[in-house]
């Protein structure tokens, strides 16, 4: 990997800014810490003690996290999960206890008690709830400080309110086929990743609902291929009032392709091409891929990814631009046409060869595990960072994906779609809610030694996680 290669320093104009000094630094110290350890180890036990410490009452300056409470025990959880070392007991109890008093009674969950209901709050609470959660009512006061859940049928599964949230979800729900973060808040693609990622693992997927979706997520891509935050229509006035001048198609993406968004944008689009949602349009896959490819960082940054063109790279982008982004461009750029969903541009696109790799992962394995490893546990952005609770999950989740090739497997689908026809009867069934439940249960990985679980893809919870809770959910349909 990288340390093979020359270590060459990204050449500038010799006119110094802000940035190129920035770069330069990061460079540096980057390349002092590939020169020391240059084969380390997951700290496995040091993160797994870090992370606990965060679910212990916090010190005040994590006062400003009250509303991304939800976030909190995600990251936390998930990355437990990663490291094999899940919450348990007392904190299990609790982590189920605290999500449900999220819950918004118009819908969703807030980031923290009393708090409107907000589309990133409720994926960070419904992941979470999939992860430490499982069948039944929430658990009680006693139950809770018994230490008692999942093991005596109390894991909450059956509290979330999910008429209410599907109700709210449509209410999000934009002429485009976008949706709003929240009531009277903003619209962005994060919010369509969140509602095809809550509709899917509480078998709320529905045409009504998402139909129109993946031609919004498509307006969003670039010049250079990444995705934006969001698109917007040009407005006309036609005598009787201000109306969008033109299809979803022509709306013009805003602002520059990110990572974060990026990756929300192509989770969203490949799980709804492949459950056959009505209404995807093609993306620029060999721009996408150019794009994605190109923001893996030189030798020199360690192999980690940066979220955007001429910017730092960050740990945190191992999963949003690296592990994440490409297993799912991996797939798109080889689905067969059997397979299919999948509608191709116009531009001529030669499917990936196997073994399908567009992604040196061996490269961005070094920058987590040399560059984004804290001294005392915890996982970082870069060397001069502090580790949070966000970069350890995220560090490790793209880590997950450079260790294992979690990809569709044809058997799985069909396996997953007559356990479907095992699991709800004849007059409750769906199309869509077959469809959706194969495919997000057709992602799989050989199973492997490997210093972290393997996560999904799309939903970016432990792949063992998904059956469990899509099964309990599809089977009780709202
Ligand atoms: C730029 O920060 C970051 C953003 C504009 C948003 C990133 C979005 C995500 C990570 C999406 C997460 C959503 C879900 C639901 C998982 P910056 O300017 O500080 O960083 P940069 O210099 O690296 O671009
Ligand atoms: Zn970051």
């Amino acid at each position: 990997m990288a340390r093979t290669r020359a270590m060459r320093p990204t050449p500038d104009d010799l006119f110094p800014t802000a940035t190129s000094m920035e770069q330069a630094c990061t460079e540096s110290s980057i390349a002092a810490l590939l020169a020391e350890s240059s084969t380390a180890e997951l700290r496995r036990d040091e993160h797994v003690a870090y992370l606990r410490r965060l679910l212990a009452p916090l010190p005040a300056p994590y006062v400003t996290f009250e509303s991304n409470r939800a976030w909190l025990i995600y990251w936390v959880a998930h990355a437990l999960d990663l490291l094999d070392a899940p919450l348990t007991g007392s904190l299990q109890a609790r982590a189920i206890s605290t999500l449900l008093h999220f819950q918004a009674p118009d819908g969703g969950f807030g980031g923290g008690p009393g708090q409107l209901g907000h589309l990133m709050s409720t994926y960070a609470a419904v992941c979470a709830l999939a992860i430490v959660g499982g069948p039944g009512p929430a658990p009680s006061a006693a139950d809770v400080a018994a230490g008692h859940s999942v093991d005596r049928g109390c894991g909450g599964w059956d509290a979330i309110d999910r008429r209410a949230i599907y109700a709210w979800m449509l209410r999000l729900k934009q002429p485009d086929g976008s949706f709003l973060v929240h009531e009277q808040g903003e619209i962005d693609v994060r919010a369509t990743y969140c509602v095809v990622v809550v509709a899917t693992l509480l078998g709320l997927a529905t045409d009504e609902l998402l139909e129109g979706a993946a031609s919004f997520v498509a307006s969003c891509q670039t010049y250079e291929g990444g995705f934006a935050a969001l698109s917007t229509p040009s407005y006309r006035f036609d005598g009787h009032g201000v109306r969008p001048a033109g299809p979803v198609a022509l709306q013009a993406p805003q602002g520059e392709a990110h990572g974060g968004y990026a990756y929300c944008a192509l989770a969203s689009y490949v799980h709804l091409a492949q459950v056959g949602v009505p209404g995807v349009p093609p993306v620029h896959v060999p721009r996408l891929v150019r794009w994605a490819t190109s923001l893996q960082g030189a030798p020199i940054e360690g192999g980690g990814f940066r979220g955007r063109t001429n910017k730092l790279v960050d740990g945190c982008y191992g999963w949003f631009c690296g592990g994440g982004l490409h297993t799912l461009l991996e797939e798109l750029a080889t689905t067969s046409t059997e397979r299919a969903a999948t509608p191709r541009s116009a531009d001529s696109w030669e499917t990936l060869p196997e073994p399908r790799e567009l992604l040196d992962r061996e490269a961005l394995a070094t920058y987590v595990l040399a560059v984004a490893q804290a001294p005392r546990g915890g996982l970082r952005d870069k060397p001069d960072k502090r580790p949070d609770a966000y970069h350890t999950c995220y560090n490790l989740s793209g880590l997950s994906l450079c260790e294992h090739r979690v990809r569709v497997s044809d058997e799985a689908l069909a396996a997953a779609a007559a356990a479907y026809e095992a699991l709800v009867p004849p007059d409750r069934r769906t199309a869509r809610a077959q469809a959706c439940f194969a495919h997000t249960l057709a992602w799989s990985a050989p199973a492997r030694s490997a210093r972290v679980a393997a996560t999904h893809p799309v939903l970016n919870v432990r792949l063992s996680r998904v059956a469990p809770v899509l099964t309990h959910m599809y089977a009780h349909s709202v």
